[in-house]
């Protein structure tokens, strides 16, 4: 029996295991995956559980996107570019952190087709989803992208990676067709007070958050006449990758997989 699992802290909240368990039986595949709890001193522990095959495949969330890095063997070059990890396998021997997220986000704009090309895009938020995205919108050829965060240091800190990219002064709204929330507002009712609700009517607003599937960001938008969506493309979407980055097998996404995480 294979062993996979999803390492973050909090973790109660993922959808990881439902997804995963589901495509394990649709595909008649013998693994479990669970959701573990972690402290960051716990990570070595964890990795070296992969290296001796204990563990097949592990999912990382916030907060240990990046702090796993240095105890991987060696790093998928998307992973390497945002310094982002969501997913570890083994290949040859080597424990390697792969970024799915990355497609995740791309894959789940191309769902509703929506075109990113020669727009100008807005990140919220500066924590460890915001370079996936960033480099998401810069393959799909994005034209502009502006990035504000609370804590003006840490979207500076991403920018010495993406230069190209516009950092704004919190509350500071550039014009713009597609906004982002990349932030974890949202996930208890709250709202953030960024003057959204004066742009207009004709702009994408989207949410990485999928549950709830209707943050006060996406709710204001619609209220406002504009185009919204919810993360949960995005989230089914990097499961997918990681799937097969793991198994070697194409799950189904269809309206049954969609359904099971409503
Ligand atoms: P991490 O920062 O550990 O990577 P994350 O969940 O990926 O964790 O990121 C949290 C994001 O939500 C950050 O951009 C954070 O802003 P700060 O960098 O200023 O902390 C943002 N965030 C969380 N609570 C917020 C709030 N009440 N208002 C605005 N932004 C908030």
């Amino acid at each position: 029996m294979k062993k996979f699992c999803v390492i973050g802290n909090p973790i109660d909240h993922s959808l990881s295991p439902k997804l995963h368990n589901f495509w394990f039986e649709k595909n008649k595949i013998e693994a479990t995956y669970e959701k573990k709890l972690l402290e960051e001193k716990e990570i070595p522990e964890l990795i070296e559980s992969i290296r001796n095959s204990e563990i097949n495949g592990v999912n990382v969330t916030v907060p240990f996107k990046n702090s796993v890095i240095p105890f991987l063997d060696d790093l998928s070059s998307e992973a390497k570019k945002t310094n982002s990890v969501n997913t570890i396998c083994v290949e040859k021997n080597k424990v390697i952190g792969h970024n799915t997220d990355i497609a995740g986000f791309e894959l789940a704009l191309r769902y509703i087709n929506y075109d990113v090309k020669r727009k100008k895009a807005l990140i919220i938020g500066a924590g460890g989803v915001s370079p996936s995205i960033i480099l998401a919108l810069k393959k799909m050829e994005c034209e502009n992208i502006y990035l504000t965060n609370r804590t003006f240091e840490k979207a500076e800190k991403i920018k010495e990676t993406f230069k190209d990219i516009t950092i704004q002064k919190w509350g500071d709204i550039p014009e713009f067709d597609i906004v982002i929330n990349a932030t974890s507002v949202g996930l208890n009712n709250e709202s953030f007070d960024l003057g959204l609700n004066n742009v207009g009517n004709n702009k994408f607003f989207y949410d990485v958050i999928y549950n709830p599937s209707e943050t006060n960001f996406l709710k204001d938008a619609k209220l406002n006449g504009n185009k919204t969506e919810n993360g949960r493309m995005m989230f089914i979407y990097q499961a997918h990758q990681s799937f097969v980055l793991w198994n070697k097998v194409l799950p189904k996404i269809d309206e049954e997989t969609i359904k099971i995480l409503r």
